[in-house]
């Protein structure tokens, strides 16, 4: 390995535990900010602390930075939880709206938040398939 630059991990980009933090906060703070995501916000619960803590948990492993959340919970597949939800074309593309939004609000490098963009539209684009348009 000559290039240092080759080991820096995503999580590392997005400043670490801090990092992945503020992306989940960003996220579920435009969530509720923002009308535009409202059918979104009603397939979750009232209470959002603890989706807070596990999208920033889910961030750290999918990252490439500490396991534990992943450990803790003797494994997660995202695509099996989001199966049994109501979701459609319409939530899908709020998800990646809102998404896009934190990322922006963290000043996420660019870089980076290109390659996460592209992968979270494919997962999301794969959970809405099939779905209904709204
Ligand atoms: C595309 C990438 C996505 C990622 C990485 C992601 C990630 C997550 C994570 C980590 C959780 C917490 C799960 C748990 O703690 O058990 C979660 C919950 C949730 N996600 Fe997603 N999600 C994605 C897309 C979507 C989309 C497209 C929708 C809806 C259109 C959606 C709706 C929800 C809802 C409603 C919950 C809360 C479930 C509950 O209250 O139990 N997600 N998501």
């Amino acid at each position: 390995m000559s290039d240092a630059a080759e080991q820096t991990t995503p999580y590392e980009m997005i400043g670490g535990a801090e990092g992945v933090r503020r992306l989940a906060d960003a996220f579920y703070d435009a969530m509720e900010r923002n009308p535009a995501y409202a059918a979104l916000r009603e397939m979750h619960e009232p209470d959002l602390d603890p989706m807070r803590d596990s999208l920033a948990g889910f961030f750290s492993v999918w990252l490439g930075g500490p396991r534990d959340w992943l450990e803790k919970r003797g494994g997660f597949c995202i695509m099996s939880r989001h199966a049994k939800m109501n979701m459609t074309q319409r939530t899908a593309a709020q998800w990646m709206e809102a998404i896009r939004e934190a990322m922006r609000d963290i000043n996420m490098p660019a870089e980076l938040a290109e390659k996460m963009d592209d992968a979270l539209s494919q997962m999301a684009r794969a959970m809405a398939a099939g779905r209904p348009a709204a």
